[in-house]
């Protein structure tokens, strides 16, 4: 039995985990919901994949254009066993009341708030806490991150104090734009401290700052340990964790442009980096203080983290056993 898989908002993450969806063996994607018949819409259809219209109120959009949908958000909810709310923030909260009528289960995205869910979610650190849970939400991609490196090394942790500098949009993003300027965000600590917090109990503390690209996000991390680690126990250390790359600066990765053009080396599908890439030279301790600096592939390092929460949800396998079949579907490097 395949688990039947919707997605309620065929944007950045939503279409990227339908792909994801549509590879694995043990589950089926159903059916995508669409607001407008744009070009998403017309190559969803040309997949194969079932529209929905994201609400009645949207149909008139389709009708128009002569584009036939499936039916409506609702009609999805009746064939599916899980719908992956992959809307605007804050949106996927307004939705749960809807999934809770029809008794499906739900995956949330970072842009909600941790109480949308009964856990928040990054397999390789937390996999069995969302064994047989109804609401999960996958952290963002800044908190997967931290999360996925600061997990490997949780048991040397005292202090973390990251940095953060992101990307102003995504690439296909013409609302916001990289503007020409450095916005830091001013509160601070930033709140991507504790949402790392709903997962891994560690002492840890970040500012952010966002800045006139659309390719990724880096981290400069720091970490106060609080027993003895070399820099070449990290090396280590990160090179057995999954979804971890160490790239050199020496072999010509000197930006988040050559690691995407690594994605695209390697034939990936939307030039995806579903690892979070940790600059080897970058890794340094001094007396008590380990230093690296990581980036993030903003548009894909979640969406392992969807397939792997549906079948915690499910369970279908062990956290391993899911790590291990969506790295493979997935063509992750280890
Ligand atoms: N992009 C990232 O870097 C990133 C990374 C990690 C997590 N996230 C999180 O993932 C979630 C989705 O973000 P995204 O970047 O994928 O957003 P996005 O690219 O803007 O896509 C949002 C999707 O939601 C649909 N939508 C808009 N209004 C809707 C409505 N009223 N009802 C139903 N669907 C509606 C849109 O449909 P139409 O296309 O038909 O208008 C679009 O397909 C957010 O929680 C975000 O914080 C984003």
């Amino acid at each position: 039995m395949k688990v039947k898989v919707g997605i309620n908002g065929y944007g950045t993450i939503g279409k990227r985990v339908a792909y994801a969806v549509s590879k694995q063996d043990d589950m089926k994607l159903t059916g995508v919901t669409k607001t407008k018949p744009d070009f998403e819409a017309y190559r969803a259809g040309e997949l194969g994949i079932p529209v929905y219209a994201a609400s009645e109120e949207f149909l008139p959009r389709f009708e128009k254009a002569g584009f036939e949908v499936a039916g409506t958000l609702e009609d999805l909810l009746e064939k599916v066993d899980v719908i992956v709310d992959a809307t605007p923030g804050g949106m996927g909260a307004r939705n749960k009341e809807l999934y809770e009528a029809h008794g499906v289960k739900a995956v949330f995205q970072g842009g909600e708030k941790a109480s949308v869910a009964e856990v928040s979610f990054v397999a390789q650190a937390n996999y069995e806490s969302a064994l047989g849970k109804d609401y999960v939400r996958v952290v963002s991609c800044n908190t997967t991150g931290l999360t996925r490196t600061l997990n490997a090394i949780k048991d040397y942790i005292d202090y973390v104090y990251a940095v953060m500098i992101r990307r102003a949009a995504d690439p296909n993003d013409i609302r916001r734009g990289p503007v020409n300027a450095i916005k830091p965000s001013v509160e601070v600590p930033s709140h991507h401290g504790p949402d790392v917090q709903t997962i891994l109990p560690i002492n840890i503390e970040t500012s952010a700052f966002i800045v006139p690209t659309t390719l990724m996000h880096v981290h400069s991390v720091m970490v106060e340990l609080r027993k003895p680690l070399t820099r070449e126990d990290v090396i280590d250390i990160f090179e057995d964790t999954t979804r971890v790359l160490l790239f050199e600066e020496g072999r010509g990765f000197s930006s988040t442009a050559q690691l995407i053009e690594f994605a695209r080396d390697l034939h990936r599908e939307w030039n995806n980096l579903y690892e979070i890439a940790v600059w080897k030279e970058s890794i340094n301790v001094r007396g008590k203080r380990l230093f690296y600096i990581q980036a993030v592939h903003q548009e894909s390092d979640v969406v392992p983290e969807n397939i792997d929460a549906i079948r915690a949800m499910f369970e279908l396998a062990d956290k391993w056993g899911s790590i291990r079949k969506t790295n493979k579907s997935l063509g992750i490097l280890k």
